[in-house]
């Protein structure tokens, strides 16, 4: 049935959106720390989602966990990967705890290292793409230098994969803006008025499934698309 697809960071925010919009085509696996309850009653009612749980602050045994759940799934083939998941912290650069700049690089940089390196050969052979999750903030943003230092890093690495597996594997990023989750309030970071402004997660998912049929290398998903109905008639991940 469908696609083989693996979402980081599907627990919650943006990636439980494109969960819950590409399950009912779709065999995905979904990796998280802390399942939702939504999310668990969905593995429980499908036969098509499987929750794998692992920390991305330990970036090389969060590969291994996967490497192990794709085994005994028997997938060896994968035809998308959209690697989502993605931490960070509001501080003063200069005050902000070395823990704290590690699991930010850890999660959003290292762990993606690892994983897209662990996918390689299944995504040949699914004649797969992998889909990063970046953000607008990679250009610098106050008191998130960590974040957009890892942000920035990440958009290498989509660069140079893109480079060196072109004919076999498609890569992209995608920068996302500002989007109404939970990360600002987990980052420790004090949103008024200007939250209304951000776009919904439901519709951030809906840029990011129809984006993944674009060619361009990188691209950037706003508030702005979001208005424009950028997603009105592209196509889905069928
Ligand atoms: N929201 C925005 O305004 C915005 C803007 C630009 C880019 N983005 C990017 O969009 C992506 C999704 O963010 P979101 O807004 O949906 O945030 P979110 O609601 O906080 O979700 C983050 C996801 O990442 C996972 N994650 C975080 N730390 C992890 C760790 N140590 N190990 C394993 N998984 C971990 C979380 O899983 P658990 O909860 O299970 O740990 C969760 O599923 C991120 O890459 C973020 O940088 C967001």
């Amino acid at each position: 049935m469908g696609r083989n697809i693996l979402i980081t960071g599907g627990t919650t925010g943006i990636g439980y959106q494109l969960v819950r919009r590409l399950a009912q085509h779709h065999q995905l696996m979904v990796v998280g720390r802390a399942p939702n309850e939504q999310l668990i009653e969905l593995e429980g009612l499908t036969n098509n989602v499987i929750i794998v749980k692992t920390d991305f602050n330990n970036p090389a045994k969060a590969a291994i966990d996967i490497d192990k759940a794709m085994k005994k799934a028997k997938w060896d083939i994968l035809n998308n990967a959209i690697l989502n998941a993605g931490t960070g912290f509001v501080c003063d650069p200069t005050q902000e705890e070395p823990a704290a700049i590690r699991e930010t690089l850890n999660v959003n940089l290292l762990a993606n290292i690892a994983i897209s390196r662990m996918l390689k050969k299944r995504l040949i052979a699914g004649r797969g793409k992998i889909t990063f999750i970046g953000s607008m903030a990679r250009k610098g943003k106050e008191n998130f230098a960590s974040y957009a230092a890892s942000k920035a890093g990440l958009h290498g690495l989509a660069r140079a994969l893109h480079w060196e597996w072109r004919g076999i594997v498609d890569v992209q990023i995608l920068h996302l803006g500002p989007t109404k989750t939970q990360m600002h309030k987990k980052a420790g970071m004090k949103l008024g008025f200007s939250r209304h402004f951000f776009t919904s997660p439901e519709g951030m998912a809906a840029m990011i499934e129809k984006s993944i049929h674009k060619r361009r290398l990188s691209h950037n998903l706003t508030v702005f698309q979001d208005l424009a109905g950028s997603t009105f008639l592209s196509k889905g991940l069928k």
